[in-house]
């Protein structure tokens, strides 16, 4: 990977625009789902999700208490390492005994991420677990997940922008984007 600074993406897959249609669409459907209920625990999984999150949780019309985590798995390249850690989720244990539970993560790739979440949360006793994702990648999920929500289904390609990134770096831009090859 290449991933030179001054164009780091090949082509753009989803544009501003849909970004933002979609993350209005999606606030649409939790609102619907969610109407007249009690507090909601948005749980969102960082770093990638934290964009994502915000703007979505902004446009929801019920009461939610925000908190997060910290899931990785891609240590600096582009491919999952096959294990997960999760951090700061331990002081999270007594807050979700009972609870909705509103999961928010960026993207499904392999579904270890995100299994690993969901299995840690439902030792915990919540009362409902609902998964929430921007992206899902069109491939052969090696841990199938729940996904109650979704926004767009996206090629299997790195992408980068929109609160995703690739070493660290390009979670700033606007778009979705394919990285650089
Ligand atoms: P999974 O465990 O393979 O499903 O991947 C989940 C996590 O890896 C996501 O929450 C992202 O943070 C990160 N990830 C997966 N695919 C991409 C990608 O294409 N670009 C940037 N981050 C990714
Ligand atoms: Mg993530």
């Amino acid at each position: 990977m290449t991933a030179d600074e001054s164009k780091p993406y090949e082509r753009i897959l989803i544009s501003a625009e849909q970004l933002a249609q979609t993350v209005e669409r999606l606030a649409s459907e939790l609102n619907a789902a969610y109407a007249d209920t009690d507090k909601v625990l948005a749980l969102v999984i960082l770093e990638g999700a934290r964009i994502f999150a915000s703007d979505l949780l902004r446009q929801v019309r019920f009461p939610v208490q925000v908190e997060y985590l910290s899931a990785s798995s891609y240590r600096g390249t582009t491919q999952s390492s096959g294990t997960v850690r999760l951090q700061g989720h331990l002081g999270l244990a007594g807050k979700i005994c009972g609870r909705k539970v509103l999961l928010i993560d960026d993207i499904y790739d392999t579904g270890l991420t995100l299994a690993a979440v969901q299995e840690w949360l439902n030792t915990c006793g919540p009362a409902d677990v609902k998964t929430c994702v921007l992206l899902e990648k069109k491939i052969r999920h090696c841990k199938p997940a729940a996904i109650d929500f979704l926004g767009l289904a996206i090629e299997d390609c790195f992408v980068i922008g929109y609160g995703l990134d690739y070493q660290g770096r390009f979670r700033d831009l606007p778009f979705v984007a394919a990285l650089a090859q």
